[in-house]
């Protein structure tokens, strides 16, 4: 078998949109790493991509909340990944969240603070190595706050304002490349329980594609169904005293 292109790191490796996204690097032959809580999901995983490409992946303990441990887990790789995906994520409960603040903490820390915690190391490791691409999956929802789920969207919204703000950072001579995700619905266990529009609803293997061709060229956001970008456009563009109106 030919030589292995990259190595590729993606937290949160038990998503149903980590795992088609390893897929699609795997079948590319790039070297996968995958890193979450549950070894015995992430190796489940590992196990079948390898049979289905016959690439070894490794799995690597990580949980986003523990930022203690963040140090240790990049020293611990077994190289520093050419390019390292944040697929973390919490859509948890919005009417919980609204009577219970450490359920809305957890939505609030899983969704941006634990994802760009760890990707700002990344960064500065990237940065002292002089190349490196950070691929944060973040949402469309953070585009506009919507009083059926703000908790999500806010710390969505941060996590995109965070990689905006690295990316702006580090636009100029760091060799390093950052590049926004903004999925739209994707089919998974995240959306199993909503009545979702087919039109506007990707499979997970269109977000694993479109993040190995957004590297490709280098893009900085993307929606991986393109008419989101309209569908956001004219969200973001309604005036608030009609928006609010809105049971969205
Ligand atoms: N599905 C959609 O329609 C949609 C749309 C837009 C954006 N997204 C985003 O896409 C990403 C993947 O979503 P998904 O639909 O595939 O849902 P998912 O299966 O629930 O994925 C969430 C992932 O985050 C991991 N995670 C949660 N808390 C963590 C922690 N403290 N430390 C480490 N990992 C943690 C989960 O690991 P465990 O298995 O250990 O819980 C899981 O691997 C999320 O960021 C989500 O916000 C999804």
């Amino acid at each position: 078998m030919a030589e292995a292109k990259k190595t590729v790191l993606i937290l949160g490796g038990s998503s149903e949109i980590a795992r088609a996204t390893a897929l699609t690097f795997a079948q590319g032959r790039w070297t996968v790493r995958l890193a979450g809580r549950s070894h015995r999901e992430l190796q489940r995983e590992a196990d079948d991509i390898s049979v289905r490409t016959g690439r070894t992946l490794t799995i690597h303990q990580l949980d986003v909340l523990d930022h203690g441990s963040f140090v240790a887990f990049v020293d611990a790789l077994p190289d520093l990944p050419d390019v390292v995906i944040s697929v973390v994520g919490l859509l948890g409960e919005q009417p919980r969240a609204e009577i219970d603040l450490h359920h809305a903490r957890k939505i609030m820390r899983t969704n941006y603070e634990g994802p760009a915690l760890i990707l700002s190391l990344f960064a500065e490791r990237f940065a002292g190595r002089g190349h490196g691409v950070i691929v944060g999956i973040s949402s469309v929802a953070g585009d506009r706050g919507r009083g059926s789920k703000y908790f999500y969207a806010s710390a969505k919204a941060g996590l995109t304002a965070f990689l905006s703000g690295l990316r702006n950072r580090l636009a100029i001579n760091s060799g390093i490349h950052v590049m926004t995700i903004k999925p739209g619905f994707v089919r998974t266990r995240m959306t199993e329980h909503t009545q979702l529009p087919p039109i506007l609803t990707a499979a997970p293997i269109e977000v694993g594609e479109a993040v190995l061709k957004g590297l490709n060229r280098r893009r900085d956001v993307i929606y991986v169904r393109s008419l989101w970008f309209f569908v956001m456009l004219v969200i973001r563009l309604m005036p608030e005293r009609i928006f609010k109106r809105l049971k969205l």
